[in-house]
């Protein structure tokens, strides 16, 4: 038995538009986001190593930039990528209506629902168009640590001229805890989302070519 993911009838997806599943702008700006957080990751893990927070390094191998100069001019150039990408299909998700339409309501009931048929490989993926309460979650939720290392990010950035956002974090210390806290939620939501687009191909061939 599948049990289809769990949705109010009168909030399904809009016919998506031209037939495709995920419009142009989703899958281009999901892609240019996919390649400027590798490169946001891969240098913040080498500017991490010149001065770790926590007793460990990130292995040399992994990391972009060569050394902490090369990493934050890695780290700068890729920014405007990412925030600029970022804020096109923020404001796009909410012009549109997309937000609303497939990321919210989420239930409770739904996602320990959704969750248990999940685990128990029982999850249907027949409407690609819909995402269960688990997808909603964890997308709204990878959504608003982007929007976190951003703030931080800047905060680090700018400790003096962004005195109020640095504040906002608990300072410049704080900041730099919770700009790495947010990276870690990120690559831990990319491990599992990687790993579920492959288990799902069909939803890979989505986000790349539409159908
Ligand atoms: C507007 C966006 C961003 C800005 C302005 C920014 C800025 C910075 C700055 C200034 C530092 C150096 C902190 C220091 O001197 O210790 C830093 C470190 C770091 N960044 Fe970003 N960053 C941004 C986005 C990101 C993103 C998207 C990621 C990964 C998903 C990321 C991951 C890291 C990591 C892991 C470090 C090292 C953490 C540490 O040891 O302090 N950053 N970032
Ligand atoms: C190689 C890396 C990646 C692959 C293979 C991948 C794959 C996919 C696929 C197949 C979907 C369609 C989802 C579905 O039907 O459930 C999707 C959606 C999504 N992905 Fe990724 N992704 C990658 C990287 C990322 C990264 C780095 C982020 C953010 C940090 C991200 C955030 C999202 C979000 C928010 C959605 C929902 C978009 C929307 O419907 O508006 N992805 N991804």
């Amino acid at each position: 038995m599948t049990i289809e993911a769990t949705h109010d009838p009168t909030m399904a997806a809009a016919p998506p538009a031209g037939g495709a599943i995920h419009p142009l702008w989703v899958r281009i700006t999901h892609w240019v986001n996919a390649i400027a957080m590798f490169l946001m990751i891969t240098s913040g893990w080498e500017i991490y190593n010149a001065s770790p927070l926590f007793p460990f390094k990130f292995p040399q191998a992994i990391t972009l930039g060569g050394w902490l100069a090369g990493a934050l001019l890695w780290h700068f150039a890729a920014m405007w990528l990412l925030v600029v990408n970022g804020l096109v299909y923020v404001a796009l998700g909410l012009a549109t209506g997309r937000f609303r339409r497939k990321l919210v309501p989420i239930r409770t009931a739904d996602l320990l629902a959704d969750a248990r048929a999940a685990f128990t490989g029982k999850l249907a993926h027949d409407d690609l168009s819909v995402y269960n309460a688990v997808q909603k979650l964890l997308y709204l939720g990878v959504i608003l640590a982007g929007i976190v290392i951003v703030l931080s990010g800047l905060a680090i950035w700018k400790p003096i001229q962004l005195q109020e956002l640095a504040a906002l974090f608990g300072g410049y210390d704080a900041a730099r805890y919770v700009h790495f806290l947010a990276m870690a939620a990120i690559v831990g939501f990319i491990v599992i989302h990687v790993v579920m687009a492959f288990v799902v191909p069909k939803s890979l061939r989505a986000m790349i070519i539409g159908q």
